[in-house]
């Protein structure tokens, strides 16, 4: 964990309880964490959650890996210690939005195991859902939508996750999607019903 740098900082408490929030919104906060090599469907599938679940009336938001870097983390690149650092941030923003009391889905590669479990330990274990896209290398550089593999392959971008920077998959995630066989729409219903289990959202017709 990073140590806090400041001192004489006070922690302030609210008036009103992320429970009464919550309450508000008909939901419970939660942070589901999607990780996966470039090009497994972490973004696709996060998006297409999030408006399954605005559709169903839930507060949903999702936090994109490319996007992000274009605001918040613009300062960081790709080496370990700024994906550390990407991770971090982002564990602290889920952590704030599921405060919030909303449904937030995180969409980054997220390669090591040890950062993505500094995210869990943040926020807690509850509130936490990894998702691996369990997408195989051959699959996602088949499909390169950006064409970065090829670059990647012709030396033209260096470090570049599966080929020649590390993937860490989970030991243990809450769920494994193989998006080889599911369809983004399939992958949001089985979200969904995990939210669901988790008494996070209530099922449809309660
Ligand atoms: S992470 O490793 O720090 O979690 P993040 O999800 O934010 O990565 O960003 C990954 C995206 O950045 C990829 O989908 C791809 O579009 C782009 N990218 C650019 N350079 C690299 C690289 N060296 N390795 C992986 N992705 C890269």
């Amino acid at each position: 964990m990073t140590k806090i740098k400041a001192t004489n900082i006070t922690w302030h408490e609210g008036h009103v309880d992320r429970s009464e929030r919550e309450t508000m919104l008909k939901q419970k906060g939660a942070l589901i964490w999607m990780t996966g090599l470039s090009g497994s469907g972490k973004s696709t599938i996060a998006y297409t959650l999030e408006h399954a679940l605005v559709q169903r009336g839930h507060l949903a938001y999702v936090l994109d890996g490319d996007n992000i870097r274009f605001g918040l983390n613009k300062n960081l690149g790709f080496s370990p210690e700024d994906r550390t650092e990407n991770i971090r941030r982002i564990g602290e923003v889920g952590k704030l939005f599921a405060d919030a009391g909303i449904i937030t889905i995180t969409a980054f590669i997220s390669p090591y195991r040890d950062d993505r479990d500094v995210a869990r330990e943040t926020i807690g274990s509850e509130d936490f859902f990894e998702c691996f896209c369990d997408t195989p290398l051959d699959v996602c550089e088949e499909r390169d939508p950006k064409g970065l593999y090829k670059k990647a392959r012709a030396g033209e971008i260096k470090g570049f996750t599966g080929i020649d920077a590390p993937y860490e998959a989970p030991n243990k995630p809450e769920l494994v999607i193989d998006t080889s066989k599911r369809s983004p729409q399939e992958a949001a219903v089985e979200l969904c019903a995990m939210l669901e289990k988790a008494g996070k959202i209530t099922a449809l017709g309660e």
